[in-house]
């Protein structure tokens, strides 16, 4: 029988994942089927969708908001990403076990150091907002061996707070958490927009000073072209200045890895998936 697997949502219509995963089972040759599922936002909602999911003989679920913190509780067991994340982009289903982990933070690691050639180790790191993403992002960037994390936001105190949440499992990596306008004097070889401001065409209000000759940009949205973030690095002078294609690819493989057993090659899918940032 076909194993089925889905991407669970609200909104769901524009989700990607179908046709990664798609691309991805085409490729490499997996029997296996990838749906959508429209969530209903009310309490139980998540939880009752996906008991009828496995109920059916699903196997693993990609998880997309708002429902990634539903998914976080549902999970019996959780990687260590998910648990500091707070929250779970992946689920896989085996017998009674629900296995959650996030890929967010892989795949954004992954896309810096293989496709886009970027070294982390070493090097100071600023991460622009305090809320899931950047939760997401902290752990594997520590485990890259980045030299410095800063985690500025808008709000200073959210900064400080998970900032000092994080330390502790920072490993060799200083960790320091500010409000954007304490950055003035600080310098970034790789600054990530981990806000949702590039969602509304905002830009976090930051000094173009923060990036240092040669940095890379990236904004961790996809398909929302030159977001003001991105515009400002450019104009500063940024070596490379990216969107979240590549990041979208890497946690949909890492996922596609950990339930089949099989990597799947993302630069076709990136290739398909990428829109010039004009
Ligand atoms: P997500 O899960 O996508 O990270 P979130 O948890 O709601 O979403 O967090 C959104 C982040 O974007 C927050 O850090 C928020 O800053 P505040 O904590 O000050 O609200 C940040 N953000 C949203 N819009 C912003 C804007 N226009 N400028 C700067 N930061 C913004």
């Amino acid at each position: 029988m076909t194993d089925r697997y889905a991407v669970i949502g609200n909104p769901i219509s524009h989700s990607k994942s179908p046709l990664i995963h798609g691309l991805f089972a085409e490729a490499t040759g997996q029997d296996m089927h990838y749906a959508t599922i429209l969530g209903a936002t009310i309490p139980g909602g998540f939880a009752h969708a996906v008991d009828a999911f496995r109920a059916d003989g699903g196997r693993g679920l990609n998880v997309t908001v708002p429902f990634k913190t539903d998914a976080f509780a549902y999970a019996t067991e959780l990687s260590p990403d998910a648990q500091l994340a707070g929250a779970v982009n992946a689920l896989k289903f085996e017998g009674d076990r629900v296995q959650g982990q996030n890929f967010d933070g892989i795949g954004l690691v992954r896309d810096v150091q293989r496709n886009l050639g970027v070294s982390i180790a070493g090097r100071r790191v600023l991460l622009l907002g305090a809320g899931g993403a950047t939760r997401g992002a902290l752990l594997p960037l520590a485990r890259a061996g980045a030299a410095a994390i800063v985690i500025a936001n808008r709000t200073a105190e959210k900064a400080h707070a998970l900032a000092q949440a994080f330390g502790p499992h920072a490993g060799g990596a200083a960790v320091q958490g500010c409000g954007l306008g304490a950055l003035e004097d600080q310098v970034f070889d790789i600054v990530f927009n981990a806000t949702s401001a590039s969602l509304s065409a905002e830009l976090p209000v930051i000094s173009p000073s923060v990036f240092a000759p040669g940095a890379l940009a990236y904004d961790l949205v996809y398909g929302k072209g030159l977001t003001p973030f991105l515009h400002l690095a450019r104009g500063a002078g940024c070596a490379q200045v990216v969107d979240g294609v590549g990041m979208l690819a890497e946690q949909a493989a890492e996922a596609f890895e950990w339930w089949r057993g099989v990597r799947p090659d993302t630069s076709d899918v990136i290739a398909r998936l990428t829109v010039p940032l004009a």
